[in-house]
């Protein structure tokens, strides 16, 4: 494996996109500004015993009101492109009902200065902060939310398309909808499967109806959703551990990837399951599995399961076991990015999916500012092994399209507050003051290799 970001940038073709990715709520803070109401992470945040330090998203890194300076910092990064996402309460402050036109002015003002900039757009609608007055009617587990956010994502394409390179749907749905409603660690903190079923189907068929939203806008703009597929070894070689793995790829993976990508769910997760999802209704399969132009890959790290035994388990009956000696980052997570290539190698000999971009791979080390810099050489490494096993990918003939570092600076990690980052800018909470890492150097003068301009 290579460092040296000129020869790793020879292993990549001209047009390959290198870009930095964020998400409205762990950046933009300005949470009341402008008309802008409460998401449920707000008051997810605001609760005790939710998110690490009672840390919420109010000031966050300030992006808001720092967008300008903030724009340059990301043109000094020397990307092509750069992932944000759109908040739904700014846009639609309760969810249906008013649009706030100083909502759109913002992520205007964004996109305006990124064309300016020369650097590619690429939006994501749902980014996890959906608008509190939605959840008093069910969130994610009511099927009109999925309708609401047909209309918001309308809304969002008919003012900002026209400059968009790119738009997502939704961001990392097995977040919004296992972590959110099964498992109780985000927003809003539910631990029941069938809230957790409903908020599954609900959120496939927004995924579709946004889908036909955009196109109905404007059929010009690539239209994609962002998945964390899990690459799931077995964590032994026994019967029992492989079977489990297999069950636990349809239940984290195969729930979305079936849908979208077969028009169906996936058969072993029905006659487990079926009978408690929500009604599917005539049509929702086609609406759900219209084509994509894109997809998109956050990949961190891999799982490995074990069997579960016990007479309560449910579908799929499999648990997590950590490898015992591996390397991690400071969250915790197992480093490993040959992973990457097996996972898009499965995925891909499972399903028939179109063009792919990474549009979130990165590492969380905490390290500080000392003399003015930030030696944050793992990271570095981190992301040069995985743009490594990218580059593998794309000799094999995969269709990988680009790569967006998570993240351009740090911000809120969710339950983890302030306190695990990720950037490749260093943010000082205290003073908002940025500082370029190392591996924000280093990144740099990758990106730097190739072309710029829309
Ligand atoms: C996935 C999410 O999309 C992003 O919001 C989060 O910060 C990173 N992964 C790191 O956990």
């Amino acid at each position: 494996m290579t460092m040296d970001p000129k020869v790793l940038a020879a292993r990549f073709p001209g047009d390959f996109v290198f870009g930095v990715a964020t998400a409205a709520f762990q950046i933009e803070g300005a949470s009341k500004a402008d008309g802008r109401k409460p998401s449920i992470w707000d008051a997810f945040s605001n609760m005790p015993g939710r998110v690490h330090g009672r840390h919420n998203g109010d000031i966050a890194c300030d992006h808001y009101n720092r967008l300008e300076d903030d724009l340059d910092l990301i043109r000094s990064l020397g990307v092509s492109a750069y992932r944000f996402s759109i908040a739904w309460p700014r846009i639609i402050p309760e969810g249906t009902g008013a649009v706030n036109e100083k909502g759109l002015d913002f992520y205007d003002r964004l996109v305006d200065g990124l064309k300016a900039r020369g650097i590619k757009a690429f939006a994501t609608l749902y980014h996890w902060d959906l608008p509190l007055m939605l959840s008093g009617d069910g969130g994610w587990t009511a099927r009109q939310t999925a309708y609401a956010f047909q209309r918001y994502a309308r809304t969002a394409v008919a003012r900002l398309g026209d400059r968009l390179d790119s738009i997502a749907t939704f961001n990392e749905p097995w977040c919004s909808v296992w972590l959110s409603h099964l498992y109780g660690i985000h927003a809003p903190g539910e631990r029941n499967m069938d809230a957790a079923l409903h908020a599954l189907h609900v959120t496939n068929l927004a995924h579709g109806l946004g889908v036909a939203a955009v196109r109905a806008e404007r059929a010009d703009l690539p239209v994609g959703l962002v998945l964390n597929a899990h690459q799931i070894y077995p964590a032994s070689d026994s019967a029992e551990d492989r079977a489990a793995a297999e069950r636990a790829f349809d239940f984290h993976n195969g729930v979305f990837f079936g849908p979208v990508f077969k028009g169906e769910y996936p058969e072993r997760f029905l006659s487990a399951l079926g009978h408690r999802l929500p009604a599917i209704q005539p049509g929702d399969m086609e609406t759900i599995s219209q084509p994509l132009d894109w997809w998109g890959l956050n990949y961190y790290t891999p799982m490995r399961l074990s069997a579960d035994p016990s007479a309560e388990a449910v579908f799929p009956a499999a648990v997590d076991v950590p490898r015992a000696a591996a390397d991690r980052t400071d969250i915790g997570w197992e480093i490993n990015a040959p992973a990457l290539g097996d996972l898009i190698r499965r995925l891909n000999a499972a399903y028939d999916l179109p063009e792919c971009y990474i549009t979130e791979n990165g590492a969380c080390y905490n390290m500080e500012v000392e003399d003015g810099a930030v030696d944050d050489q793992p990271r570095l490494d981190y992301v040069a092994a995985h743009l490594d096993v990218t580059a593998d990918l794309i000799a094999e003939g995969y269709g990988m399209r680009g790569y967006f570092a998570w993240s351009l600076m740090d911000n809120f990690e969710w339950a983890e507050g302030y306190r695990m980052r990720f950037g490749l800018v260093h943010v000082d909470y205290a003073t908002q003051v940025r500082t370029v890492k190392k591996s924000g150097q280093w990144y740099a003068a990758l990106a730097g290799e190739f072309p710029k301009g829309n």
